[in-house]
């Protein structure tokens, strides 16, 4: 048993209902039903840089607001969405592909304008926090939806529609037959678990990002590389830390049965890592009544042991599944191997 315990306080604010990329779901009734229509046009597309990097260091080009081709679209709740034009015949080509294999999806969110962002970026900052936004929200005019070409789908299960984070995660399997025809149709995923460190942002299974280029779309995802190691445009300032709480030592994967708030808070002591003791126990306090699925994770050289809950043994399973409406603390072990 490791002498140093940290606490990382979860706030979680589940109930409040998170959309893929921080959008709402209210249903817009005046937009006409037609399925597709095209209101932006400069017919430039071949002007567009399929591959254009936005991210937290590379805004969106000055030039491509004037040069992008859009339709709008209504999805099955009766939002508007924008979509950059080719990305969405080759989503629609996706979708199609995906309902013969019983997978159906829609559009979320996917082209927003700049003052669109700053209105999801000030509305969860005031909700949720800053930690959440650096880790799930683009400061505006570095989301890449700015572009058109990122897609946040959902899904439609046994005829219901499944869009909020926190139950869609719950479908692992599904977004992976999904996430498997994407490079098919000339897209990629884009947030990839495990690469936050380079994306900036947390694991992201509806965000889609459409390249136009089925074999560059295939290299990156056989690679599992993101964008960035694509294009060799490593981030090279400090991004916010993964909402999962990653360490150089350990990660302990937290996902609020779906997206919630994450601050890591400073009850107890602020969590930091002793160098010369890199693998480190962790404590969970949780606070909400929801479910979530706590994993802990050792990297190399170490070894997850339990989980506790309240001082008293819980599991021996690196992953829980946690149900309470009381608070309460999670404390995972790890020993050095
Ligand atoms: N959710 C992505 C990072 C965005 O806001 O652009
Ligand atoms: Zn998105």
């Amino acid at each position: 048993m490791k002498k140093l315990i940290y606490t990382m306080n979860v706030c979680l604010l589940v109930c409040l209902m998170l959309t893929g990329c921080g959008t709402e779901k209210t249903p817009v009734s005046s937009i006409p039903q037609e399925s597709a229509e095209q209101t932006t046009a400069v017919s430039q597309t071949d002007t567009i840089d399929y591959l254009v990097l936005v991210n937290k260091e590379n805004p969106l080009p000055e030039d491509w607001e004037n040069i992008v081709e859009t339709i709008h679209m209504t999805n099955s709740l009766g939002d508007d969405v924008e979509v950059e034009k080719t990305a969405y015949d080759a989503y629609l080509e996706l979708k199609a592909t995906l309902e013969k294999e019983g997978v159906f999806v829609d559009l979320d969110s996917a082209r927003r304008s700049v003052a669109e962002q700053q209105r999801i970026v000030d509305e969860f900052t005031e909700t949720y926090g800053e930690y959440y936004v650096q880790n799930y929200v683009a400061v505006p005019g570095y989301s890449e939806h700015h572009t058109g070409l990122a897609l946040d789908l959902y899904l439609n299960i046994d005829g219901e529609d499944v869009y909020l984070n926190e139950d869609m995660i719950m479908y692992p399997d599904i977004w992976d037959k999904i996430h498997a025809k994407l490079a098919d149709y000339g897209f990629i995923l884009r947030y990839l678990d495990g690469k936050e460190a380079i994306t900036g942002y947390s694991y992201e299974p509806w965000h889609i990002r459409y390249v136009n280029d089925i074999a560059i779309a295939k290299e990156i995802t056989e690679k599992g590389i993101t964008l960035e190691e694509y294009l060799n445009k490593l981030p090279v300032t400090d991004v916010a830390p993964p909402m999962d709480g990653s360490t150089d030592a350990i990660t302990i994967e937290i996902h609020a049965d779906g997206m919630g708030q994450f601050a890591l808070a400073e009850e107890g002591e602020t969590p930091e890592f002793d160098p010369d003791f890199p693998h480190q126990d962790f404590t969970v306090h949780l606070s909400a009544p929801e479910k979530y699925v706590l994993v802990a994770k050792a990297d190399d050289g170490a070894k997850f042991v339990k989980w506790q809950k309240d001082s008293e043994d819980y599991s021996t399973d690196a992953e829980i599944t946690v149900e309470f409406s009381e608070d309460a603390n999670y404390t995972a072990f790890f020993e050095n191997e």
